[in-house]
């Protein structure tokens, strides 16, 4: 009777519709029905409110079931798919849940599974499971199960019933796309729970409310679009989130209200294209926060502003613009920071003031045209410093001051031109320079030298013009040939000399030939106002 109704509700609402609907499985095979009466009541009213809502004019929505708790907006597609997956989930089979004592342990291990008495552990992974093995049992003390690498598409409300051990849960890689509210209600002990690699597209706000010792939460790799902003108020003790790989767009202010242990957060591979003003509120234990992969353009100022004790900030493949004074201004804890791949065309010169302790700063593939006088100023423990593919032509004396223990400097596929003769100069620690893939016609006139730990200079890819102004350039060549890293230096002309290798020309090819008349040399000897001294190389 009751699944009669069920097919003319059914059948009643794709004649409503004229979108072609997906009818449930158990609608068509009704041979092992086991709803109970309850659960049918349910699921009907659903069914009547879906039916309503279908009948009734769009925009005739009151404004206070928006206000509602909640209450998400729903198109109606969206409502039908809910009950499906509802009535598939109240259909599934439960396993025979039993007291935990030795003799039900040894039936446990009689399963097709691996069940382990030592470490009450239930492990079924990768056993192409379509449902949760009916025959199974599952001794209620039991603290770990893993039933990750199945089939499985969603589970009864009642499959952890009562395990109130259980300290680890593993459902990831399966193709789970609804989880029952009330699934998790018993879980008080819970730490650890996987979820990755499903298919889920929405969480009911509560279904984590139960779970006050959960300790790791990884959602990746699903397909949530919105998350309800209560999801984790029940959870203070979380301290690792993955939300990586979803479609979330936003997160709402207070988001992570409660996540005063959170350690590290991983949102990164989303869509999210606006962090909204406080919603990193509270995380002062936050370590690792990874946001690339968004769409992010815009942060404002104050977004960090909790996040006191962050180690590594990951902002790489977003669409920042701007990065102002403050946005930084209390990451005195960051260590690495990456901003490659963004559109960043404007740092503020105190942008980095307070990262006294970073020690990675990844600027590579952005829109850079300058660098602002004392940026980097502070920056005493940098090692690493990425500025490849900016619009970086010149640099001046200053650009880099302060970056005394910096060994990596990459600043391969700018359109430099020129820059000052002793802008490497502070860089008292520098093992690595790339400026090749660059406009370079000739080097300042020493300005590699007082480099003491200097190991590897990357120079090919540049025009270099081989008159007398690429002296300098070829006697370093001749003394330093180990230095040179990988391609090699070779002049872009002019005449003949073009594609020689600079290194193999000396003062006569250079500033007596017969390209050497053409120029205007001045001045043809090295010369150096400071305290430079020039080496004696041999001509
Ligand atoms: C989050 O999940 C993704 C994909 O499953 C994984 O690659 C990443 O390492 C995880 N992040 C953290 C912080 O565990
Ligand atoms: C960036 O965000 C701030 C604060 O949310 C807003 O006032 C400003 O207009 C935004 N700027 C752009 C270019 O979107
Ligand atoms: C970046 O800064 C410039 C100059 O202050 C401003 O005009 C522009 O709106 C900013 N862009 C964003 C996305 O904040
Ligand atoms: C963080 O920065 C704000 C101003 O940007 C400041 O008022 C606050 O005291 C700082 N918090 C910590 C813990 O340093």
């Amino acid at each position: 009777m009751v699944i009669l109704f069920f097919i003319i509700t059914a059948s009643f609402l794709v004649s409503v519709q004229t979108k072609e609907l997906v009818l449930p499985r158990m609608l068509i095979n009704t041979e092992e029905c086991t709803l109970n009466p309850c659960e049918v009541l349910k699921l009907m009213s659903q069914y009547f409110l879906i039916v309503h809502a279908a009948s009734r004019p769009q925009q005739e929505k009151p404004d206070q079931e928006k206000a509602a708790p909640f209450v998400v907006e729903m198109s109606f597609e969206k409502r039908l798919r809910q009950a499906e997956r509802r009535l598939q989930a109240v259909e599934q089979p439960v396993w025979k849940l039993r007291e935990g004592v030795k003799a039900e342990w040894n039936h446990c291990t009689e399963g097709m599974c691996r069940c382990i008495p030592d470490t009450k552990s239930f492990i079924c992974w990768n056993a192409h499971l379509k449902s949760i093995p009916s025959t199974q049992i599952i001794p209620m003390d039991i603290v770990n199960i893993d039933i990750s690498g199945n089939q499985l598409e969603t589970l009864h409300k009642d499959t952890f019933r009562g395990l109130t051990h259980l300290h680890e849960l593993d459902l990831s890689n399966n193709k789970i796309n609804f989880l029952p509210f009330d699934l998790l209600e018993d879980l008080d002990s819970l730490v650890q729970l996987r979820l990755q690699s499903n298919e889920l597209d929405e969480l009911h706000p509560q279904i984590f409310f139960k779970l006050r010792n959960l300790n790791l939460l990884d959602i990746s790799k699903n397909s949530l679009v919105l998350l309800p902003n209560v999801i984790f108020h029940n959870n203070p003790k979380l301290t690792v989130i993955n939300l990586s790989d979803n479609k979330l767009e936003e997160l709402d202010i207070g988001f992570f209200r409660e996540q005063t242990e959170l350690e590290e957060l991983d949102l990164s591979r989303n869509e999210i294209q606006r962090l909204k003003v406080d919603c990193f509120k509270n995380l002062l234990k936050l370590k690792i926060l990874d946001l690339s992969k968004n769409q992010i353009s815009n942060i404002s100022d104050n977004t960090f502003m909790d996040l006191v004790n962050l180690e590594i900030l990951k902002l790489h493949n977003n669409k920042i613009v701007n990065i102002s004074n403050y946005l930084f201004a209390n990451q005195t804890q960051l260590v690495f920071l990456d901003l490659t791949m963004n559109k960043i065309s404007r740092i503020e010169s105190h942008a980095f003031t307070s990262l006294t302790n970073v020690q990675e700063l990844l600027l590579g593939q952005n829109s850079l045209s300058s660098i602002p006088v004392g940026l980097f100023l502070k920056l005493e423990k940098l090692k690493r410093l990425m500025l490849f593919s900016n619009n970086l032509a010149t640099l001046d004396s200053n650009s880099f001051i302060g970056l005394k223990n910096l060994k990596h400097l990459l600043l391969n596929n700018n359109i430099l031109k020129n820059f000052a003769i002793d802008v490497f100069r502070p860089l008292q620690k520098l093992e690595k320079l790339r400026i090749d893939s660059n406009k370079l016609q000739s080097l300042p006139t020493g300005c590699l030298e007082h480099l003491p730990k200097l190991v590897a200079v990357k120079l090919e890819k540049n025009p270099w013009h081989c008159d007398c102004r690429a002296l300098y350039l070829a006697r370093w060549l001749r003394a330093s040939p180990h230095k040179l890293w990988d391609g090699q230096a070779v002049c872009r002309g002019p005449g003949d000399l073009g594609g020689v290798d600079v290194g193999l020309l000396r003062y006569d090819d250079l500033c007596e030939g017969q390209w050497a008349s053409m120029l205007s040399l001045s001045p043809r000897l090295p010369f150096y106002h400071g305290e430079f001294v020039w080496r004696n190389y041999n001509v």
